[in-house]
Parts: structure tokens; sequence; C-alpha cells
């Protein structure tokens, strides 16, 4: 690919990214693990806070403690903080909002929704005692998947928000959480789930007599299969509740307020995982908001008079290094020659993937309303300013106006 296709990728849009967050009610960070979800939902959280104000709450999964620290969320669980205005003011910005932030603590999550759709106070207090449901909620990642959905769904229904910036959990595959809700309608409306419970204990003493629960009962003790059975017949009592909520879940990522941001870096393999998410978000007619690429190598990497500089560096180090080593105090001149060759070889190492990152980029099928890169920070993102830092570099602007 030539560098003037790389030349056409497109440049950050602050102010499609202000406009996207300004009409949504929540927008859903997604994509490959590890590229920065998390640290995108805050910062996008944190720059929607403070250029267009109202209340804003970033909803997040698993933050790094240095980040949790840093947004007052260590050890809260479920509940929602306001971000104070002494952070801000740290970091040298006069928000015209708020930004609140929680933690999606899954195991709470599962007990609220339990509390939700359990028909009485008996079956509620059966299960959220049953060993076994005590022992999955709140583990298996697909309950991770759809409590994150849960979650958001019951917040943005209590109105409380401008704007919900929903961070989402490292899955295996980013499509996951998305069929969350209906996987969990598939399971309550499941034949295996029916055959399980019904008849309870006619089943029990049939699979009491099945070589495996022969064994699983000497090894587990009965208890075991009766906290099964139990388990699923107390389920099968929140059925329709739990059917509803999860289309009404499904309905609210479909609708026209919601909206998502696909993030990745540009190595091969998350970005390829992003292109393939951004396109499924675009069959399922939910909307792409944004495509932000992060960790990106910054473009001056890719001026041709840096790689002339670098190759001379590289070539002439033994001329330089004669010219430089009267002014370093410590090497002797074979040092100084070895050194300035590596920084040059190593400048044109970099070139060679920056421009890799631009043919990438310039190759991206999907072209949502806004297309921003951020480069790669020196630094871990972990407090207030450096979020800022992060959503400056994703708005494109160089400072946040006050
Ligand atoms: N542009 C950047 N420059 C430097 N470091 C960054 C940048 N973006 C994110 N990071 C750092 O990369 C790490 C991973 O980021 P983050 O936790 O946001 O990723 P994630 O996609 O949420 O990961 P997971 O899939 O595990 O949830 C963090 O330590 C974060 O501070
Ligand atoms: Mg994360």
């Amino acid at each position: 690919m030539t560098a003037a296709r790389a030349r056409k990728a497109p440049q950050p849009h602050g102010a499609s990214l202000d406009g996207l967050l300004a009409s949504r009610e929540i927008v859903v960070a997604c994509g490959p693990g590890g590229v920065g979800k998390t640290t995108t939902a805050a910062a996008a959280a944190a720059m929607a806070a403070t250029r267009l104000g109202g209340k804003v709450l970033v909803l997040t999964v698993d933050p790094a403690k240095r980040l949790a620290d840093a947004l007052g969320l260590e050890g809260i669980g479920n509940t929602e903080r306001r971000v104070p205005d002494e952070a801000f003011a740290e970091a040298g910005v006069k928000p015209r909002g708020e930004l609140w932030a929680a933690m999606l603590d899954t195991k709470e999550s599962w007990d609220a929704l339990i509390r939700l759709h359990a028909p009485d106070a008996r079956t509620r207090e059966e299960i959220l005692a049953n060993p076994l449901y005590r022992n999955i909620a709140g583990r298996f990642v697909q309950s991770h998947d759809y409590i994150a959905m849960e979650r958001l769904f019951e917040i943005h229904s209590e109105g409380a928000y401008d704007l919900i910036v929903v961070d989402t959990p490292p899955t295996r595959n980013a499509l996951d959480f998305l069929d969350a809700p209906d996987r969990m309608a598939e399971f309550f409306s499941s034949r295996l789930l029916r055959w399980l419970i019904v008849p309870y204990r006619s089943k029990l003493v049939n699979m009491a007599s099945k070589p495996f629960y022969q064994v699983a009962d000497r090894i587990l003790g009965t208890q075991f299969l009766s906290d099964i059975a139990e388990f699923f017949i107390l389920f099968q009592s929140m059925y329709s509740g739990f059917v509803e909520r999860a289309r009404a879940v499904q309905r609210l990522m479909a609708d026209r307020r919601t909206s998502f941001i696909v993030v990745s870096t540009l190595e091969a393999v998350p970005l390829r995982e992003a292109e393939f998410f951004a396109q499924a978000l675009v069959d399922r007619r939910l909307h792409v908001g944004a495509i932000v690429l992060n960790k990106v190598l910054p473009d001056y990497l890719r001026d041709p008079e840096g790689a002339l500089v670098a190759q001379r560096l590289r070539q002439e180090a033994s001329a330089f290094s004669e010219a430089l080593a009267p002014k370093v105090r410590s090497g002797n001149a074979a040092q100084i020659r070895r050194v300035l060759a590596e920084i040059g070889q190593s400048y044109l190492d970099y070139q060679l993937v920056a421009q890799r990152e631009a043919e990438q980029q310039a190759e991206l099928a999907t072209v949502p309303e806004a297309l921003v890169s951020v480069p790669y920070f020196d630094t871990d993102v972990f407090d207030l300013a450096g979020l800022l830092r992060l959503g400056n570099g994703l708005w494109g602007v160089a400072a946040t106006p006050q």
C-alpha cells in the first residue's frame, strides 16, 4: 500500500465524538481483549462530562486497580460514585457536568436480579442460599456478559444520567456479550432445563441410578444432586421475568439512543477481530458510532525526512561518534557509534510498523461516523489527568477548552 493512500486515513473527529455522545444515552465500548476498552470508556465519559455537561456515568468492568482508585471505586462494588471536582481540578480542568463511576460487581448484580425476579420472599431466600447458585453466580463468563447488559438496563431505566458509557468484559469472543440476553432466554426455555426439573423427584431417582450420578453421589454427596435440582426448580419460577428482561435488554441495545464504540489496536489479530465485530454490529442493525484505534504509533514516524536522518545516523555512526565523543562524558567512540547505529535502526523499524499501521487503518472495511486514533502513551493511563490526555487524543484537541 502506498503512502498516498495511507495519508488519506481519516483524522480525529472531535466534533463527531461530541455529536455522538450528545445525541445518545448509552454508549458501549467493546472490542477485543486488552486493547483499551476500559480506558477508552472512562476517557470518553470524562470528556463528555467536561465538554458537554450533564450527568455522565461510566460503568466499568474490572478496571485496573490504580484506575479504580483514581475514580474513587476501590472496594465499593456496585455503588455509583461521583468523581469529585477536586480530581478534575488536579488535572487542571473545570468540568461543565458531573462524572460518575461504578464498577460491575457480578455477584452483587446477580443477587439484585434474583431479588427482582423471585416470585416470593421464600423462593428468593432459597435461591440466594442455594450453594450451587452461590458458587456459579458471578463465576462463569456468560453470566458476566449478561449481567453487564442487565445492570446497564437497570441503571438506564432509573433515568438518573444523561449519558451512560459502558465498558464491556473481556470475552473470548467479542460477540458473546451481544448474544448473552438471547442465550439467557434460550437457557430458560431449553428442553434440557425442563427435562431436568419435571418431575423433579422421579427424575432425581432416575438420574441417581445412572453410573455418572452414582459416582457423583458418592463423591459429592446426595446433597449436591438435590442442590442442582432445587436450583433449577427455583430458577424456573423466574422464567418469564428473565426472558422478558433479556428481550428488553436486547431492544435497548438496538434502540436509537444507544451506540457502540469499537476499540482496537492496529495489531493484526485484534484488528481482524474488531473488524469482524463492527460488521456483526452492522448486520444486527446496531449503531456503530465510532471506531477507536488505540495505542497507534505517532504520525511523525512516517515523515520521510525522519527516515533519512535515521538512515544517516545508522550509516555514518562512526563519523558522528567521533564528533560526539568529546561531548559525551562516559563511553568511548566505539560505544557511541553502536548506540547511534541502534537508535537509527530502531527508528527505521518503528517507521516500518507505523507505515503498516497506516495501511491497515486505510483498509478498514467498516467506516463509522468517526474513525479516531490515539497514540501509545509512554505511561499507563491510571488517573483523571491520564484519561483526559487520552480523551484529548481521541477528540484530536490539544487541550480541553474550559
Ligand atoms: N493509549 C494508551 N497508551 C498507553 N497505555 C494505554 C493506552 N490505552 C490503554 N493503555 C493501558 O493498557 C492497559 C489495558 O487497557 P484497558 O484495561 O483499558 O484494556 P481493556 O480492553 O479494558 O482490557 P480487558 O479486555 O482486559 O478488559 C492498561 O494498563 C491501560 O492503562
Ligand atoms: Mg477492561
